[in-house]
């Protein structure tokens, strides 16, 4: 398995997010995603693509997201590879006696999987539940 650095192409998202069937967001803004992530991780075999990871942040706070492996790859460790090599980059960014906060999103029933990986599950002793808003715009009559 090779794990390639900011190579994440819009087709290899398209299509690894159908392969979990995540629902995609518009082009424009998944072109645009792509584009401005911190850091990205993919993992080919053969040439395919067959996984993915994805940082967003500013240095001090850090959004892990669009982990996927393909489902015919999955339980090898691809995903292990993939967030440990994204756990590295903010670790190396991460400046001597500072700290920084690595959040994310877990899928039902996929949390076990990140406390492996050393997160912790919220609300705990200090932090209330993680929240989110999803904003939706109608297309216009146009598009
Ligand atoms: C979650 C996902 C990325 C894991 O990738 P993967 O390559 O199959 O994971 P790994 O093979 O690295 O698994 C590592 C360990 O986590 C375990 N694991 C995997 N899924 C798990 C789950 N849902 N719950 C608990 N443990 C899990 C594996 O059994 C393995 O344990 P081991 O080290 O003791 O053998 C993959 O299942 C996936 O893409 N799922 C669909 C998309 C998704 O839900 N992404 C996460 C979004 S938050």
């Amino acid at each position: 398995m090779e794990y390639r650095e900011n190579a994440l192409s819009y087709e290899d998202y398209c299509r690894l997010r159908k392969s979990v069937s995540w629902q995609l967001f518009s082009k424009e803004q998944m072109r645009e995603a792509i584009s401005r992530s911190l850091y990205t991780i993919t993992a080919v075999e053969d040439g395919l693509t067959v996984g993915m990871g994805r940082l967003i942040g500013d240095g001090m706070y850090y959004l892990l997201a669009d982990l996927v492996v393909h489902p015919a790859y999955q339980e090898r460790g691809i995903g292990t590879g993939i967030a440990n090599r994204l756990m590295k980059y903010v670790e190396d960014k991460t400046p001597a006696g500072g700290r920084s906060s690595l959040q994310l999103i877990a899928e039902k029933g996929k949390e076990g999987f990140y406390e492996k990986l050393g997160f912790k599950r919220i609300p705990h002793e200090f932090c209330g539940s993680g929240m989110r808003k999803i904003i939706r715009k109608a297309p216009t009559s146009l598009s």
